[in-house]
């Protein structure tokens, strides 16, 4: 199994490109379903998630070509199923339902089950689709939806859930008369899923607000132009902090401040030189930050993807922070893990408090999550001695070319084996 080797106590300097979101990715490469024709689509990111989205488009009779525009051919779709071998690898396969219902008026999708940071139910996707018209039963650990005709309807989420607003969108684009979604979430990334709806025809009002508004149409065709993915937040949030942490100065080129705004509040606040311009944004530190209290919420709150890796800054701060977790139930899986960094850690409930220490010292850790195997790699660029993260594929869900673009920055690291005996890295 790949391991990712690190040396640590390098300051990083340079220009990272921001590869296009994964979570926009996502729900775009499903949602060309809705839309019979051939779709083109640009800045798809070449991860493990994207390739398993492919995957399950091509399951359902919908070949793809990946490419610098990744053309996707929705003319017919064969089967209506999104199948466990498939889901279980990614639960964002849930986001097939919504489309699946508004395209053949049935689908079969394998429940995703939970994930290292908590049980993450699908209550909210069902309830919204059965405001639509959608019934569904539950047999054999799948969601089978079946609708004769989806109707628009006014419906107020109960909490705020990134997919299964898309999820609900997906669908209400071709319902007939208007639906009005409440407590819809606002991320960039629903955002740029609605942007690519209206490139086919859909006609949205709202989107990256807690309301939207969908007047349904009959049908729906691919858009005469590519649509471009918006560059990830995340993946550039990480970069950033790397810069901080490591005491030098990372731009991440193509990445939005506006997108990333909560971020760098914290981070400037902390201390942190933060700069941007016209598709840049750029973060350093010359010396250990200061302390700084984060609590995660939906956007334009804090974002959760990010706790990890500032938490892995506030490691090494001038004095104690306080993180708070109110979106996942289990999201703390990287303390037990820097912990062994040297990190010092208390967690009490969802609050996590952190007192930074002088330096973290390298060791072998494990990954359990995309995000948590990120704040593992951050503590490791700063960790005095080598660190080795093992179970790297949680990382190659959601970082394209990570060890190419760390080392371009000055990082000194490279992948390895678990069990063989590493090189020692320069
Ligand atoms: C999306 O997950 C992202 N994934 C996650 O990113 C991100 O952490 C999360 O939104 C929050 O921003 C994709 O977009 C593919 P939610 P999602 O539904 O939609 C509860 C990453 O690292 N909930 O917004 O699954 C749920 O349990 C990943 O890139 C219900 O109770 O998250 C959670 O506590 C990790 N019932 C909260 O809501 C539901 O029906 C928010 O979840 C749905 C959600």
């Amino acid at each position: 199994m790949d391991t990712l080797l690190i040396r640590g106590g390098r300051p990083l300097h340079g220009v990272v490109p921001v590869s296009g979101a994964k979570n926009a990715s996502l729900p775009i490469l499903i949602a060309t379903v809705v839309a019979p024709g051939e779709h083109r689509l640009q800045n798809v990111p070449d991860l493990v998630d994207t390739s398993s989205m492919l995957s399950l488009l091509g399951r359902i009779g919908c070949p793809s070509l990946v490419g610098d525009t990744t053309r996707v051919d929705t003319s017919r779709v064969a089967f209506c199923e999104a199948p466990y071998d498939l889901v279980r690898k990614m639960r964002a396969s849930v986001l097939a339902l919504g489309p699946l219902l508004a395209r053949c008026g049935e689908a079969h999708v394998s429940l995703p089950g939970g994930c290292a940071i908590g049980v993450r139910p699908i209550d909210q996707h069902l309830k919204g689709l059965e405001a639509l018209g959608c019934r569904f039963d539950l047999e054999g650990g799948y969601v089978h939806g079946r609708v004769d005709k989806l109707r628009g309807a006014e419906f107020r989420f109960d909490l705020v859930t990134v997919t299964g607003t898309e999820n609900v969108l997906m669908a209400a684009v071709l319902a007939e008369g208007t639906t009005v979604l409440e407590n819809a979430a606002a991320e960039p990334e629903v955002e740029d899923l609605a942007k690519f709806l209206s490139g086919c025809g859909a006609r949205i009002e709202g989107a990256g607000t807690s309301r939207i508004v969908v007047h349904g149409v009959s049908s729906l065709r691919p858009s005469p132009q590519a649509h471009r993915i918006l560059p990830d937040r995340i993946e550039a949030g990480t970069y950033l902090v790397a810069g901080v942490i490591t005491r030098g100065n990372v731009r991440c080129e193509g990445a939005s401040a506006s997108d990333l705004a909560p971020v760098l509040e914290v981070l400037r606040n902390a201390g942190a030189e933060i700069d941007h311009g016209e598709g840049w944004v750029s973060a350093g530190a010359s010396g250990r930050v200061r302390p700084f209290d984060i609590t995660t919420a939906p956007h334009p709150g804090f974002p959760t993807d990010m706790q990890a890796q500032v938490m892995s800054l506030a490691s090494l701060a001038l004095g104690t922070s306080s993180i708070t977790e109110t979106i996942f139930e289990n999201r703390f899986m990287h303390v037990a893990e820097l912990m062994r960094l040297g990190a010092r850690v208390h967690i009490d409930g969802r609050t996590a408090t952190v007192t930074g220490q002088p330096c973290l010292s390298g060791a072998t850790v494990m990954a359990t999550d995309l995000r948590a195997s990120a704040s593992l790699v951050l503590a490791g660029l700063a960790a005095e001695g080598t660190t080795e993260i093992l179970r790297l594929y949680h990382l190659d869900r959601g970082y394209e070319r990570l060890v190419e673009k760390l080392s371009a920055v000055g990082a000194s690291v490279m992948r390895g084996q678990e069990g063989r005996p590493n090189l020692a890295v320069a």
